[in-house]
Formats: C-alpha cells, sequence, structure tokens
C-alpha cells in the first residue's frame, strides 16, 4: 500500500478530489492523513467526513516557524509516505524538509509556471490579460513554484470571462488532473493516456 500525507491550508477542494479518486479507483494507495497549518482550513472538516486523520500543526501555536517546521519534519517522517501532496499548502517548505524528500513532494499550482508564481496567481494571470492560464504541477524545491514540472494544462480565457468563471474553470481542471498524475505517479504508469 502506497502511502500519501496531504498538506493543506484552506478550502479543500483538491484534498478531496484526491481522497475520493484514489477511492474510486480502488488503487493500492492510502491517504494516511491530512496535515494542516491552520486549525479553521475548511479541508479539517471535509476530512472529518472523508474519514481520513488529521494532524492540525496550527502555525500561531508555534514559537516560530523553524519550531513549526522541525515538528513538521517529525510529523513527516513518523508517517513515512511515498507522497507528499501539497494541496494548498501556503507555506514555503524549508531546506531541510525539501532535502529529507527529494522528489517525493509534489505541488499544484493554478497558473503556468513560470508564470505568475507566488499567490493570487488566477487573478493575477486574468488581470495581466493574458489569453491562456492554466494549471501545473511540479517538484517541489527549495524555491517559491520553481521546481521540475511534471504536468500542465493550459486552457484558453474566453471572450466574457471572468475571474470567478476562470477559478471555476481552474478548479475543475485541478481536480481533474491532480489525481491522475499522483496515479500515474504511485503506480509507475505513463501519462499518455491523459489528454483534455
Ligand atoms: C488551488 O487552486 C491551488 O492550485 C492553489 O491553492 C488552491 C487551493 O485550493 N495553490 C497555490 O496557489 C500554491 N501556490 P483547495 O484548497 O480548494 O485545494
Amino acid at each position: 500500500m502506497k502511502r500519501i500525507v496531504v498538506l493543506a491550508s484552506g478550502n479543500g477542494s483538491n484534498f478531496e478530489s484526491i481522497v475520493k479518486k484514489t477511492r474510486e479507483w480502488k488503487l493500492n494507495i492510502e491517504i494516511t492523513a491530512l496535515i494542516t497549518d491552520n486549525k479553521n482550513a475548511f479541508a479539517v472538516k471535509r476530512a472529518g467526513r472523508l474519514k481520513v486523520p488529521v494532524i492540525i500543526l496550527h502555525y500561531g501555536d508555534f514559537v516560530s516557524k523553524d519550531e513549526y517546521n522541525r515538528i513538521l519534519l517529525e510529523e513527516l517522517k513518523r508517517l513515512s509516505p511515498h507522497l507528499i501532496v501539497l494541496a494548498g499548502y501556503m507555506r514555503i517548505l524549508p531546506p531541510f524538509i525539501v532535502n529529507e524528500f527529494r522528489r517525493k513532494i509534489i505541488n499544484i499550482h493554478p497558473s503556468l509556471l513560470p508564470a505568475f508564481p507566488g499567490l493570487n496567481a488566477i487573478e493575477r494571470a486574468f488581470r495581466a490579460g493574458v489569453k491562456y492560464t492554466g494549471i501545473t504541477i511540479h517538484y517541489v524545491d527549495e524555491g517559491v513554484d520553481t521546481g521540475e514540472i511534471i504536468e500542465q494544462r493550459c486552457i484558453r480565457i474566453r471572450g466574457g470571462e471572468t475571474l470567478s468563471s476562470l477559478e471555476k474553470r481552474i478548479h475543475r481542471l485541478e481536480h481533474y488532473y491532480y489525481p491522475r498524475v499522483i496515479k500515474d505517479l504511485l503506480t509507475e504508469q505513463s501519462r499518455s493516456d491523459i489528454i483534455i
């Protein structure tokens, strides 16, 4: 059984789609835990409903960033996941965690990296007036949204598109592709079957 640990800070819709799809596909993959840095994250409620164990490391309860990250590393080592999946995790992992799990941590980002790294990527792309945007799934390195790209999917911004309609379309794309990329990474299949 391959173990996944998901890290999320907020809504958790990607977390939920990963749990549902891996279960629906009856894969040899279990979501061992959701770890969150935010006790108020809606992802925690989703985890309760989905019966996924939750580890809350509420960032504000730690004396420093370093202490928070040291405890996070301990938890991750204890859980010994095959893959750590960042799904709306809004903190930068320090080098000592990235090094420990090199090429075992992936992230999803709502733009076509290297365009629009960092926060509010969908809105910044929309306001920049680009004609195409999309999603990127990548390995996590020490930088901000800079790791090796695993998968990208693009969508055309339509005439009459609003920020809200674009956000919905981006999230649909994320929910479709993130579970499939995870499945392929953990089952070592080629992703040639993925077509838009
Ligand atoms: C997703 O759109 C994800 O791509 C983005 O946060 C959202 C989380 O949604 N991540 C980043 O911007 C990371 N730089 P969710 O909590 O509903 O899965």
